[in-house]
């Protein structure tokens, strides 16, 4: 792992109001009220390539709410890590999340100072939920943070939740090898969720083009990071794991949520979100496929 303070302290972006911060740009993107006219105008440089990227947003919003019902419903997860979870917004992980399991402990961490606060003044509503100043990248990893481990028991299934995260990560700081190493520290039993802005390649020419307009719109225009990585390289994510079906797939296709209301748009395909689950050493447990 990646020996280096946290970003909390590294790249406190917080409410510098002169740099767009991630979690910023990302409220705009969904409408909401916790951002600065420098994140605006960086979000607005993606609009102008792609006027629907708000909806990109929403989209990864319902698909977090999916997962997070199915993980605590169906599969009896009861204590979750959100990692990247940004400024609280419109049902938060906890909140789907209790509403199946009233008992489920959901951690929240993110290194921007600035969620820290609104995050603990707005998301702490139990003594199950907690949000927690941390970086993906710290030594070790996030499961072995004092802060982290207070609140959950290591020795169980774990809800590991990497949403809109490891796009804002560089290639230099090897995500799927940070990945690799949660998943290696995870109890069996435990399950990883990941969405990522993606890049179809050779898949899909035309949506490529898209992928590689919209990448320089995000990296090079304004925020600095929000790269489009391929399908192999998001499979990387979740090496270690047994994806749930449908497999890594556009978000929409991911259990969708019922009949389409109206034909996607171009940039909502550019996304794909997986479900891998850790094995028990026991295969007698059955798997959704
Ligand atoms: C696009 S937002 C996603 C929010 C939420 N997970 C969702 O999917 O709706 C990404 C969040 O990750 C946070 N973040 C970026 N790099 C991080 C890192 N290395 N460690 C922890 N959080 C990070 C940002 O501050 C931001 O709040």
């Amino acid at each position: 792992m990646k020996s280096q303070p946290t970003i909390c302290v590294r790249d406190p972006v917080g409410a510098d109001t002169t740099r767009p911060s991630i979690a910023r740009v990302y409220d705009y993107s969904l409408g909401g009220k916790d951002n600065y006219a420098v994140d605006r105008a960086a979000f607005d440089a993606v609009l102008e390539v792609a006027p629907g990227q708000g909806e990109v947003s929403r989209m990864n919003r319902r698909w977090l709410r999916r997962v997070v019902r199915y993980l605590a419903g169906s599969a009896e997860i009861d204590q979750f890590l959100d990692i990247g979870a940004g400024l609280p917004t419109v049902i938060n992980t906890h909140q789907v999340a209790q509403q199946e399991n009233r008992n489920a402990r959901v951690v929240y961490v993110d290194n921007d100072p600035l969620c820290i606060a609104h995050g603990r003044a707005l998301l702490e509503q139990n003594e199950n939920t907690h949000y927690v100043c941390g970086d993906l990248l710290e030594d070790e990893t996030l499961l072995e943070n004092p802060d982290v481990a207070d609140y959950l028991e290591p020795d169980r299934p774990i809800g590991l939740i990497v949403c809109g995260l490891l796009q804002h990560v560089a290639d230099g700081l090897d995500p799927a090898g940070v990945m690799r190493e949660y998943t290696r520290r995870l109890p069996a039993g435990s399950y990883v969720a990941a969405t990522n802005f993606w890049d179809p390649a050779d898949e899909n020419p035309e949506s490529h083009v898209l992928a590689r307009q919209l990448e320089h719109a995000f990296t090079g225009l304004g925020l600095g990071t929000g790269w489009y990585r391929t399908r192999e390289q998001q499979l990387e994510y979740f090496d270690g794991l047994e994806l749930l079906t449908p497999g890594l797939a556009e978000l929409e296709g991911w259990w969708p949520p019922g009949p389409p209301t109206r034909p996607q748009l171009p940039e909502e395909r550019l996304v794909l979100g997986g479900l891998g689950y850790k094995p028990l050493p026991d295969p007698s447990r059955i798997l959704p496929r």
